[in-house]
């Protein structure tokens, strides 16, 4: 059985103060309204790790947004995965289309940061997903399977089932427009049937696959009942903790 996970991304939001209140609010929601077997995370920016970390439960899990590809050393203003591992932190999203486009993220770099993410034993959530350009020119799966290929088909296998996948097209985030759930159901099979291509079919049975781009309480419960859609990597929607918690109730 796969797992089901709903990771909230808040980017670049939340003072100190802010992001205390919001995940405390979201870790008791969770506790007493949550019974699926769903994992969800918390990915808070760097300056909130440690003290949020303190405060959630078993059910809630820590993550990171970004992290460095080297150990320690002369890295100014960057964080390794070591680090992120002494406060808590147990998943690191990598690969995000922002990343990617305003941080000059290439696949090999990323293919870099998911080695030591899993060296260290952490889980990377690795974002992959087409513009919108990309999907008219009907270039959109063979484009999101190249970026599986070049990051990730290095992995054993044993490597490649500690990997969470988020398909995120770019047209979807923070737009309003999410994909439809045919758009999301095809992508997340072919994505799927790719990692069978090199992993086999059973392996790639295991492998959780979330949605993001949009994602909210309305569309959730359609989305999440495709039947590859594993869970959702969740922007806007994770800033309030209302509205993140029912997006976590529409995963069955
Ligand atoms: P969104 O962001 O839910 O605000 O579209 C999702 C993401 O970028 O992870």
């Amino acid at each position: 059985m796969r797992k089901k996970i709903i990771a909230g991304n808040w980017k670049m939001n939340n003072d100190f103060e802010q992001g205390l209140k919001l995940a405390s609010e979201v870790n008791n929601m969770v506790k007493d309204e949550i019974n699926a077997d769903v994992q969800v995370v918390i990915c808070a920016p760097y300056i909130h790790l440690a003290s949020v970390g303190k405060l959630l439960s078993g059910k809630v899990a820590l993550g990171a947004q970004n992290c460095y590809t080297k150990k320690s050393g002369a890295y100014t203003g960057e964080v390794s995965v070591e680090m992120l591992k002494s406060v808590g932190v147990s998943y690191v999203i990598i690969g995000h289309s922002e990343r990617r486009e305003y941080f000059n993220e290439t696949n090999q770099f990323l293919a870099e940061k998911v080695n030591i993410i899993l060296e260290n034993g952490l889980t990377p959530i690795f974002c992959c997903g087409e513009t919108l350009k990309q999907r008219e020119e009907g270039i959109h799966i063979d484009f999101v399977n190249s970026q599986l290929t070049d990051s990730l088909f290095h992995l054993s296998p044993e490597q490649f089932t500690k990997v969470v996948i988020a398909y995120e097209p770019i047209w979807a985030i923070g737009t309003g427009v999410t994909a439809s759930t045919a758009q999301a159901q095809e992508m997340h099979e072919k994505i799927r049937n790719h990692i069978a291509s090199k992993y086999g079919a059973s392996l790639a049975n295991e492998i959780t696959i979330q949605y993001g781009g949009s994602c909210n309480a309305s569309n959730a419960p359609e989305l999440f009942a495709c039947a590859d859609i594993d869970g959702g990597l969740i922007g806007g929607a994770s800033l309030e903790a209302r509205k993140f918690v029912d997006v976590i109730k529409a995963m069955k």
